[in-house]
């Protein structure tokens, strides 16, 4: 077990166990705005990939988790209930009506290569940020290009909204607490990937806020004015002044 899904497990003993359902009452409300369910593959299921399936799994929604490590996989389906499966990342590629991807960038190639194809057309929400440090000479590229764009290109013909890309990865599970009062900065091209990515934070208790097409994503990350947890007006005030 590497050391990224062993931090992410502990983190999942502390806040499931105290919690259950009873802790996450709240999203059952939050969910309350969205009636129907979705399908959502997720590629990743890291620290990021691992704390959205848990919200997304208590508000019903039917997953498919994915990453190269089957067995954590199927592990963490088996914590989250019924509705959560797991599988290979093309079995969570096809499965989705909405696939999240949350990975290294550096891996984002590789999943062009073994899954670009299942994701044609399909709604991806982008969560991955370049680091140099992390990834290599492909951060460089993505941080030139955007990071919006530069997922765009691994991954044509994708209907890409970034979000979740600029919020720490212990606090994604917290938002339901208090329903609307914390942004999530979105960015994307297609109106009806935005809408139907935007339905799926506000179902985890953020309220979206679109600042612009993916040429803006490259804002969607740590370091840049608009990182960290903001109301929706923060968010649109700072988005504003950003080009
Ligand atoms: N941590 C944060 O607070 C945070 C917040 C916002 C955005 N982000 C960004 O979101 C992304 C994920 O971050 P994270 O912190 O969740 O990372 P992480 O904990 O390292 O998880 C990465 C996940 O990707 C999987 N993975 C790696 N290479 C893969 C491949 N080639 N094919 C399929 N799965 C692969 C890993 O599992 P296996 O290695 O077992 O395959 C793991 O499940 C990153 O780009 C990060 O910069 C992070």
């Amino acid at each position: 077990m590497n050391r990224n899904r062993r931090a992410w497990l502990q983190y999942m003993a502390v806040v499931g166990a105290g919690a259950g359902l009873g802790t996450f009452g709240g999203l059952a409300r939050a969910a309350g705005t969205s009636p129907g369910r979705m399908k959502l593959g997720l590629i990743g299921t890291g620290r990021v990939g691992g704390a959205l399936a848990t919200v997304w799994a208590k508000t019903g929604h039917e997953l498919m988790l994915s990453s190269r490590n089957l067995d954590d996989d199927k592990a963490l389906a088996a914590k989250l209930g019924p509705n959560v499966r797991a599988g290979t990342t093309r079995d969570a590629a096809s499965f989705g009506d909405v696939v999240l991807i949350s990975v290294p960038y550096g891996a984002l190639p590789e999943i062009g290569k073994t899954v670009g194809d299942l994701l044609k057309g399909k709604i991806v929400i982008d969560t991955c940020n370049p680091f140099v440090n992390r990834d290599g000479e492909i951060a460089t590229w993505a941080r030139e290009k955007g990071a919006g764009l530069a997922s765009a290109e691994l991954l044509p013909g994708a209907r890409i909204v970034r979000a979740f890309n600029a919020i720490g990865f212990a606090r994604m599970g917290a938002a339901h607490e208090q329903p609307g009062k914390v942004g999530m900065p979105i960015a994307g091209d297609d109106k009806q990937a935005i809408e139907t990515a935007s339905r799926l934070v506000r179902d985890i208790g953020y309220e979206p806020v679109l600042v612009g097409g993916l040429a803006m994503g490259r804002y969607l990350m740590p370091g840049t004015p608009l990182a960290g947890e903001r109301t929706p007006d923060e968010i649109r005030q700072v988005a504003a002044t950003l080009k």
